[in-house]
């Protein structure tokens, strides 16, 4: 069973799913750590209830990203992390974590990408008249929501639409679409090494 830890700034909707996928049985995983950079963020209380373990931190607290970066790569080698989930975490990842997980980060964004990257994806989506929405799951390199996409899931963008109903719309879909697709990704290995997870 592969550990691994997610990454959240919010409220944790999508760590939920994780953590509830891996009571019920359905992902076979180990969620060593919660990793959090907002000391008033609800998933901190989620990943309590869960029991499982927290790293919280300020980045104002450090002189650069790569500080607070090794201090984070520290952690995650001692609960033998493995792979590194994205859940609303509102920060890029820099050298010193994408070298030590290189092609085992992966991150969840709430639009087809390469459409609408970055925050407020679903406001972009809405405020261009966009007809489709929708989740993508990708690998993470360097750039804004840029890494090797892995799967998508689109979702029309009724007349009607609301910001509200497009959220829990795509929010459905992400709760339901991570677990499986993390269930896949840990049974087959990394997106370096094997050819088959790009090509799912
Ligand atoms: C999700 O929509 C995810 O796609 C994006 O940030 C949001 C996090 O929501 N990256 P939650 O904290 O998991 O509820």
């Amino acid at each position: 069973m592969k550990n691994i830890a997610i990454f959240a700034s919010g409220s944790g909707s999508n760590f939920q799913a994780i953590v509830d996928a891996v009571q019920t049985g359905e992902l076979a995983a180990h969620i060593s750590l919660l990793v959090c950079d907002k000391p008033e963020a609800y998933v901190i209380h989620r990943a309590r209830a869960a029991n499982i373990p927290s790293f919280v931190f300020r980045a104002k607290e450090y002189p650069s990203k790569e500080d607070f970066e090794k201090e984070i790569a520290r952690v995650l080698s001692r609960h033998n992390v493995e792979w590194i989930v994205l859940a609303g975490y509102m920060r890029l990842i820099g050298a010193t974590l994408l070298k030590q997980y290189e092609g085992r980060i992966v991150n969840i964004h709430p639009s087809l990408l390469p459409e609408f990257p970055g925050k407020d994806a679903i406001g972009q989506a809405l405020a261009a008249k966009a007809r489709w929405s929708g989740v993508t799951i990708h690998y993470v390199d360097e750039g804004m929501d840029t890494g090797p996409i892995i799967v998508q899931e689109r979702t029309p963008i009724e007349e009607n639409e609301t910001r509200e109903s497009l959220q829990q719309k795509i929010q459905a879909i992400e709760h339901k679409l991570y677990p499986s697709i993390l269930k896949m990704l840990l049974t087959i290995g990394d997106g370096k090494h094997d050819e088959k997870a790009r090509t799912y």
